[in-house]
């Protein structure tokens, strides 16, 4: 039995930050932004909405169910990736499954920082496939603004607000081996020892205070040495798209699209260009939405579904990175 995505969907808010808005908060410029980074525009929730984790990812759960014409009481399981949930605990999945009416499903949340899609979309598959569940949610739910510091320029210009989601339920394809539609094989990795260069103190509800640009708050603000982060992530994402292929006994030239986690365009040309990729096997739209964290990768694959670059049949790899550092791959027969 193998598990696929049969269902996806995204929501981000309507408010837009240009790069140009922030020139006005830090000393920065839409032309450094565009240049080192790709990032044009961010979605921002307007704190006004007191909106947490679980109201954005219900959002993007709803469209989910819906493409996959599934309804919320058939959901087996929940599993919710966010940076920001709305409590240390319960789980924000429970909240979900509270807010949609998942009345049968299990939920639980994973800490993977940035990578936490690829990580919860490996748990989802390895339980449908192993038969314990049938449809399972996976969401990442990314309020970032609050726990960003808007006085620092080197964190602040690059995060986004947004959410998404996929259905996990069985493939039916008939096909074999690789050539079956589903998730092929996912590979996760860390290094604790690499904690230090991108991190988040301690758990934040929605604090005013962290999004007044005039509060100079840095503790409990997202942390970064964007060049180490910038140097591991290309190395290590090249790397794990590389062997979970070869794993499967394929190689980068077979793969037909790359959708890797949107933290800047830089490093995803460098990752595409390691794999031996031509610019259109690549998909980026970092410019849009800035990093999400994990929200980018259905983010990036619903803008690659509309514009008509992901099919049926493509080999696909999913792969990301965040603080940890924790990374990994999901290898995908669309
Ligand atoms: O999801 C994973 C999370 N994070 C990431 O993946 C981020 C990975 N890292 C990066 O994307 C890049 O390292 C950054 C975009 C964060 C920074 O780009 P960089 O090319 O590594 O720049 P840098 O840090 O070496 O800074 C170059 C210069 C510095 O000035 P000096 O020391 O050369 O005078 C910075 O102070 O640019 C300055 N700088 C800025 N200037 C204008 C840093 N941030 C800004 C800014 N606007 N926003």
């Amino acid at each position: 039995m193998k598990a696929k995505i049969t269902g996806l969907g995204v929501w981000v808010p309507d408010n837009v930050v240009t790069n140009k808005d922030l020139e006005s908060l830090v000393q920065t410029s839409d032309e450094w932004i565009v240049t080192r980074t790709g990032i044009r525009e961010r979605r921002i929730v307007p704190k006004e909405l007191h909106y947490k984790a679980s109201d954005i990812g219900s959002f993007a759960a709803l469209k989910a169910l819906e493409a996959a014409n599934l309804k919320a009481d058939e959901l087996d399981g929940i599993i919710v990736a966010s940076i920001n949930p709305d409590k240390q605990f319960p789980a924000t999945a429970c909240f979900v499954q509270a807010k949609i009416g998942a009345s049968q499903a299990f939920a639980f949340d994973v800490t993977a920082a940035c990578a936490g899609f690829v990580v919860a979309l490996n748990q989802a598959a390895l339980l449908v496939a192993a038969g314990q569940a049938k449809n399972i949610l996976v969401i990442g739910a990314e309020l970032l603004s609050p726990v960003i510091d808007w006085s620092d320029r080197n964190t602040c210009i690059l995060f986004g607000d947004a959410a998404g989601a996929v259905i996990v339920g069985e493939s039916n394809n008939a096909g074999q081996g690789v050539l079956q539609s589903g998730i092929l094989r996912s590979m996760l990795k860390s290094d604790g020892n690499a904690s230090e260069i991108l991190y988040l103190n301690s758990q934040l509800s929605f604090n005013e205070k962290q999004i007044d640009p005039e509060n100079n708050l840095k503790p409990n603000c997202m942390n970064m040495d964007g060049k180490q982060v910038f140097k591991m992530a290309v190395k290590e994402l090249s790397d794990i798209v590389s062997r979970c292929l070869s794993a499967e006994g394929l190689k980068p030239s077979d793969l037909d699209l790359l959708v890797p986690h949107q933290a800047n365009s830089r490093i995803i040309q460098a990752v595409g260009e390691r794999l031996g990729l031509k610019e259109n096997q690549v998909i980026i739209n970092v410019q849009k939405y800035g990093n999400t964290s994990s929200a980018s990768i259905p983010l990036a694959l619903n803008d690659a579904l509309l514009e008509g670059r992901l099919k049926p049949g493509m080999l696909v790899a999913l792969a990301a990175i965040g603080g940890g550092m924790t990374w990994g791959c999901n290898l995908i027969r669309w």
